[in-house]
């Protein structure tokens, strides 16, 4: 009988990559061997895709040749544009753009090639098509015009410009590239871990991607960011509300979202650059109310329950600032991780074997049939 394994196999070796690596009890997350706080507001997301699918940090000639392939690569082509109308309006737009981006693999030319050579390629495209997806889809529910990306910006600018209809500022797309370098890899978390599972089969990448889509949805992954900042509003009246809100949902049995972490037992490295972005949004938009009680939450929470705040906590009060919908921060969570999730897919095509694990039966034991008019 196989040994009985962690409930949610917490502590459990699931893969083994080189692209990231977390250390929960000293708060450190590392992309191939550079510290997070190293990187973090010192390189693009461009640079990190390159990082993390391509393994190094790009020379400037490198950095050129994977911006004119992004630029390349980022029409979607006519399937998922004729899917839009259909899916905006109906769900949400996590249910939608999980949709879309299986459609993308309709119009990809490479859709068929299993090659590693291909799968870098395919990589290069989905991390260029999914800001523009979820910019269409913001346009199309919106009604408007969807402006066209300016060739003179990185992605996080463009998708900026797409999302508010402006050109953003040179710190605030900053700001957000900086947000994109945050979120882009994080071991075997949830939807990693399901996009190698599916690549595991020799499956293709853009099944991979939507299992992961459709992993990182949930409230306990991606899908806490919103939940942090639908909270954060539902917070009438003046800050020190907070404390009893806080009392009251932990003297419920519930669960604060953008709170704790099954890794880490310290800060969220991340946490810190988030806090530090929403504090200086704050300063620069003259509407600290959402930062300043998402200090106060998360001292409270910190007092009365020894929980740190991860990724989604302080990502809600940023996003917010930067005028992103609350109903879009887990797919621009997605934006980001797009690039870790192919990064891991390549790596698993690269070395593969079926992830296939053994299960603990619970079930009842020397069953007998008899016939259905017996039972
Ligand atoms: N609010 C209140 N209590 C929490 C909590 C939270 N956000 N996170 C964990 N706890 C408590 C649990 O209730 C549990 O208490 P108990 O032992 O008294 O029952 C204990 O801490 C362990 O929690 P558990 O859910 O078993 O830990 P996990 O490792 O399985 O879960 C998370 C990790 C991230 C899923 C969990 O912390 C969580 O649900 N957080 C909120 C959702 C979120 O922010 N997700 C984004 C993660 S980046």
């Amino acid at each position: 009988m196989a040994e009985k394994s962690p409930r949610g196999l917490a502590d459990v070796v699931a893969a083994s990559t080189s692209i990231s690596d977390v250390d929960g009890r000293e708060g450190r997350l590392v992309y191939r061997g550079y510290d997070i706080h190293d990187l973090a507001g010192r390189i693009s997301f461009e640079e990190c895709v390159h990082l993390l699918q391509r393994g190094t940090l790009p020379t400037q000639a490198e950095l050129d040749e994977l911006t004119a392939e992004l630029t390349d690569g980022r029409q979607y082509g006519t399937a998922a544009s004729a899917l839009l109308p259909y899916v905006v309006g109906s769900g949400t737009p996590m249910e939608a753009l999980r949709t879309l981006v299986s459609a993308l693999s309709i119009d990809d030319p490479d859709a068929a090639d299993m090659s590693i050579e291909a799968d870098r390629r395919k990589a290069t495209r989905l991390v260029a098509q999914m800001p523009m997806v979820v910019a269409a889809y913001e346009a199309e529910r919106r009604g408007r015009e969807l402006a066209d990306p300016d060739p003179k910006l990185g992605i996080a600018a463009n998708f900026l410009l797409q999302i508010t209809g402006q050109s953003p500022s040179d710190r605030i797309a900053e700001i957000f590239d900086e947000c994109l370098v945050l979120h882009a890899d994080h071991t075997m978390n949830a939807s990693t871990f399901s996009a190698r599972v599916i690549a595991a089969t020799l499956s293709d990448m853009h099944s991979a991607v939507t299992g992961a889509m459709g992993a990182l949805r949930g409230p306990l992954h991606g899908g806490a960011n919103e939940a942090v900042m639908k909270t954060l509003m539902s917070i009438e009246g003046d800050v020190a509300n907070v404390d009893d809100f806080v009392r009251a949902e932990l003297d419920a049995g519930r669960k604060l979202m953008g709170f704790g972490h099954r890794v880490y037992k310290t800060e969220d490295p991340r946490a810190t650059h988030l806090r530090r972005m929403s504090e200086e949004l704050a300063e620069l938009t003259g509407n600290p109310r959402y930062y300043v009680m998402s200090r106060r939450m998360e001292q409270v929470v910190l007092d009365t329950k020894g929980l740190y705040p991860n990724v989604d906590f302080f990502a809600a009060s940023v996003y917010h600032a930067l005028g992103i919908p609350t109903d879009l921060f887990t797919p621009v969570f997605a934006i980001s991780r797009m690039s870790g999730w192919t990064a891991h897919v390549i790596e698993q095509h690269e070395d593969n074997r079926l992830i296939r694990p053994d299960s603990e039966y619970t079930g009842p034991r020397d069953q007998h049939w008899v016939p259905v008019d017996q039972r």
